[in-house]
């Protein structure tokens, strides 16, 4: 069974259990069985109509670009209920197994000490409502991520040491945009918002690690339009994404980005260069050691822009996936910067570093890391995939300060 079968095999089971629970909710609360029937088949009904809107036909339209009355109405409730009662249904299952203990262990105590005090009401009404108050805290989160946590944007300034940085470059800045994901949750209007944001802190270089669209080819154009406005003194630079290989637009938006102005780097290098002193940039697609998604596994990583590494140089990589910086390290690249995590979306960092989901899959999630001489930043995105939430990963936007040390 593939890891996609088994959460959608637990998504069902949880729509079941949350039928059930509204039920019985209904069973309490709504004592006429005929007004109790009505209930129940209207929030059914606009459960099914959810359905259709997000999965059915109605899904095979461009995506788009914009927020529309529909995803507001349909898509944003139905994405945050999939999500928050997924996890709500998953915190159930793990605080019914201790419950489940203690009252298996209640049962035998009680058996064994005949005539002793069975558990008190207070205590078993102490444990429901614990229980109610942590199934219910998804649902709270699902709402602050979608309403807020994926809008409130940081933006870093982490100053980046590099010992052979030539003098003219001392305090050089770059501003980074990562996964911007156009989409009816990123549309055309916010990711102008987005580029005047990061117009406004005067870098001289702008890049972009790619993730441009989503899963649909038809975004290209409104994606590039809306970074066009994008500018700084020294140019602005790119690389492609795993979500633009998937959509099969590696060609066309670069052309597209080509026309704007915005030059993507596919395994090529460029001379960012200032008063007899240059900084080499180098770009690459979208690699990975193993199959990722419909991606081809990349066996040599980095290996197309071996001889694009000048060693007499500082070397910058704009690489999407993070994955490459051991690689980028041993091959003596100076600073890699990536995105691809979009800081695990949905992390618990702020509990512990370790909860993010993302942690399964690479061991840089986001922010800075360093071995073997070389450096690595992952900027956490901008935008978000399959559900417009964002908890303990806010969206960045990355301005690096080189300095000699
Ligand atoms: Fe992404």
């Amino acid at each position: 069974m593939s890891v996609f079968t088994a959460i959608l095999l637990i998504f069902v089971i949880s729509q079941l259990y949350w039928a059930w629970r509204g039920y019985s909710l209904a069973a309490r609360r709504i004592q006429s069985r005929a007004w109790r029937m009505a209930v129940c088949t209207a929030l059914l009904a606009l459960y099914l109509l959810a359905y259709k809107f997000n999965l059915g036909s109605w899904r095979e339209r461009e995506t788009p670009v914009h927020l529309t009355l529909g995803e507001a109405v349909f898509a944003a409730p139905f994405l945050w209920w999939a999500a928050s009662s997924l996890v709500a249904f998953l915190v159930v299952v793990l605080l019914s197994i201790p419950r489940a203990i203690a009252a298996a262990l209640d049962r035998i105590l009680t058996i064994r000490r005949a005539g002793a005090e069975t558990p008190s009401p207070a205590r078993r009404q102490f444990l429901g409502r614990t229980a109610a108050l942590a199934a219910g805290a998804p649902f709270v989160a699902g709402a602050y991520g979608l309403l807020y946590g994926r809008l409130n944007l940081e933006t870093t300034a982490p100053v980046i040491r590099l010992p052979r940085l030539p003098r003219p470059f001392e305090g050089f800045r770059i501003c980074q945009l990562s996964d911007i994901h156009i989409g009816p949750f990123m549309p055309a209007e916010e990711i102008r918002k987005y580029v005047a944001i990061a117009n406004a802190q005067k870098a001289d270089l702008v890049v972009l690690t790619g993730d441009f669209v989503t899963f649909d080819p038809s975004t290209q154009h409104a994606v590039v339009d809306a970074l066009r406005g994008l500018h700084a003194p020294f140019g602005v630079y790119g690389c492609l994404g795993n979500h633009d290989s998937w959509a099969g637009v590696e060609d066309s938006i670069s052309e597209l980005f080509r026309q704007s102005g915005v030059r993507i780097l596919r395994g090529e290098k460029v001379a960012i260069a200032t008063a007899g002193e240059s900084l080499n940039l180098i770009g690459v697609d979208f690699q990975s050691p193993r199959r990722f998604g419909p991606s081809q596994p990349v066996r040599r990583l980095l290996g197309n822009i071996e001889s694009a590494i000048d060693r007499d140089q500082v070397n910058i990589l704009l690489s999407h996936n993070p994955d490459t910086f051991d690689r980028a390290a041993e091959l003596g690249i100076d600073l890699s910067l990536a995105g691809h995590t979009h800081g695990g979306q949905a992390a618990l960092e702020f509990i512990s570093p370790e909860i993010a989901p993302s942690r399964l899959v690479t061991p840089y999630v986001a922010g800075w890391f360093s071995k073997g001489g070389g450096q690595l930043y992952v900027n956490r995105g901008i935008g978000t995939i399959f559900i417009p939430i964002r908890i303990g990963a806010p969206p960045e936007i990355t301005v690096y300060n080189l300095s000699h040390g």
